[in-house]
């Protein structure tokens, strides 16, 4: 009986987690999305071509790889279908594709919800979402009217829209906003549903017998620990639960069943959108940091906010997902840097603190403490970790002693081959 192995964001995303998940597919039987939808994104390179995938599991450029979205991800089928065509025109087979009958259904009446709710928040109090319908689709998954996949493939689609689309209206009159029209939904997702029902399965019984069948695992998280909806830095974060638990309530598979977890890391700190950030540097460091790992939004272009790695929060990071390994990138862009810190503690109002709390109040009002690295080293080329410098083995060797968690795989440059795997 195998297990599957993880790989989860341990900050607020955009990490790097596709390096990983790229290498660590090629060697896996199945590959499994478990939460989020096309709020996430990641490239793929494949014979010389850049794929930019915001639902497709990794595993779908390889024949003979599952590639499974579980019934935690929220699918906006139009989304979904535009990165299928692409691959159907290149001349991939999409056959491996398996979609969660349970996963729910993003409508339109999410994203235009989406839309509204944020430009009604003032100033200051704004989420940053990324406007895709990812909340509104889990509200309705968590009030229990949303619409599955089974349903956008079935006889229950079309009632089950008209009932939503007159509820939603009736709050987009209450803001003034511009109504949805059912029959033009129903018309424009039939089809939609067509093309996608022989991929559609109970995919829950199909990842047990993968399992019992010792085929190797594995699941590729998106977004990240501090975005998770009860983890992370509430409002601040996204509807769905990229922590491990999420895992195992997006796929059907216990707790039992998992292998690796895998937290990745950047050798610095970005966010994007709204919220708390204890170690970002809203000044020229950070500027330097975002240039330098051009830090822009892979799915929205926006410019990310950056700063220092925070050692306190990977700990959280640590504890909340069982992390066995940690996979950092960017090495190569903070040793560009003639200095560069690591938060290792935090001063809340005159007491020192190991222990990180998403709490507004301690957000708010904690100081981080640092420790300063050399930088100025050039690591490209390395292969191995003997064979970095050893200003870098010394801040790698510092971030292990800080998590007790060994580093499995270092990032030292922009390409997915240029990885040391341990
Ligand atoms: P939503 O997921 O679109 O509702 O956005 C909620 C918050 O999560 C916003 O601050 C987004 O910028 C952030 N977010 C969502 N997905 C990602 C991601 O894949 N990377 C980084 N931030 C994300």
């Amino acid at each position: 009986m195998s297990k599957i192995d993880i790989v989860l964001g341990t900050f607020f995303g955009d990490e790097g987690k596709g390096k990983i998940i790229d290498y660590l597919a090629t060697k896996s039987d199945v590959t499994v999305r478990c939460s989020g939808g096309n709020n996430a994104g990641h490239t793929i390179k494949a014979n010389g071509k850049k794929y930019a995938f915001h639902l497709a599991p990794s595993g779908i450029l390889s024949e003979g790889t599952l590639a499974v979205i579980g019934n935690g991800v929220v699918i906006d089928p139009r989304v979904l279908i535009e990165e299928l065509e692409v691959l159907k025109n290149d001349g991939y087979s999409i056959e491996n594709l398996k979609i969660s009958d349970k996963a729910n259904v993003i409508m339109p009446y999410h994203i235009e919800m989406d839309k509204m709710l944020e430009a009604a928040r003032e100033p200051g109090k704004k989420i940053g979402t990324t406007a895709r319908g990812i909340g509104p689709c889990y509200c309705d998954k968590y009030e229990r009217s949303a619409i599955r996949m089974e349903d956008l493939i079935g006889d229950t689609f079309e009632e089950k829209v008209r009932t939503n689309v007159a509820n939603k209206n009736k709050i987009f009159g209450a803001y003034g906003w511009q109504p949805v029209d059912a029959d033009k939904i129903i018309a424009e997702y039939k089809p939609l549903g067509e093309y996608l029902k022989d991929y559609v399965c109970d995919t829950i019984n199909l990842l047990h017998d993968c399992l019992a069948n010792d085929k190797s695992m594995l699941c590729e998280g998106a977004q990240a620990t501090l975005l998770d909806i009860d983890f992370g830095s509430y409002p601040f974060v996204t509807s769905s639960s990229p922590t491990v638990g999420g895992v195992c309530t997006g796929t059907g598979l216990s707790a039992h069943d998992i292998g690796e977890v895998y937290g990745v890391l950047k050798a610095y700190s970005s966010r994007v959108g709204e919220g708390p950030y204890i170690t970002e540097q809203d000044n020229e460091i950070g500027d330097t940091i975002r240039e330098l790992g051009h830090e822009y939004g892979a799915t929205t272009k926006r410019p990310r906010r950056c700063g220092w790695l925070d050692a306190v929060a990977l700990n959280y990071a640590v504890k909340v997902n069982g992390i066995t390994g940690l996979a950092i990138n960017h090495v190569d862009t903070i040793g560009k840097l003639p200095k560069f810190k690591i938060c290792v503690a935090y001063d809340y109002n005159g007491e020192i603190t190991t222990n990180y709390s998403t709490n507004a109040k301690f957000q708010e009002q904690c100081k981080p403490i640092y420790e300063e690295f050399e930088g100025d080293f050039d690591i490209s080329g390395a292969t191995t970790f003997d064979e970095l410098p050893e200003k870098a083995k010394v801040y790698l060797n510092r971030i292990e002693e800080l998590t007790g968690v060994p580093i499995k795989f270092i990032g030292v440059g922009a390409s997915r081959e240029e990885l040391i795997v341990r």
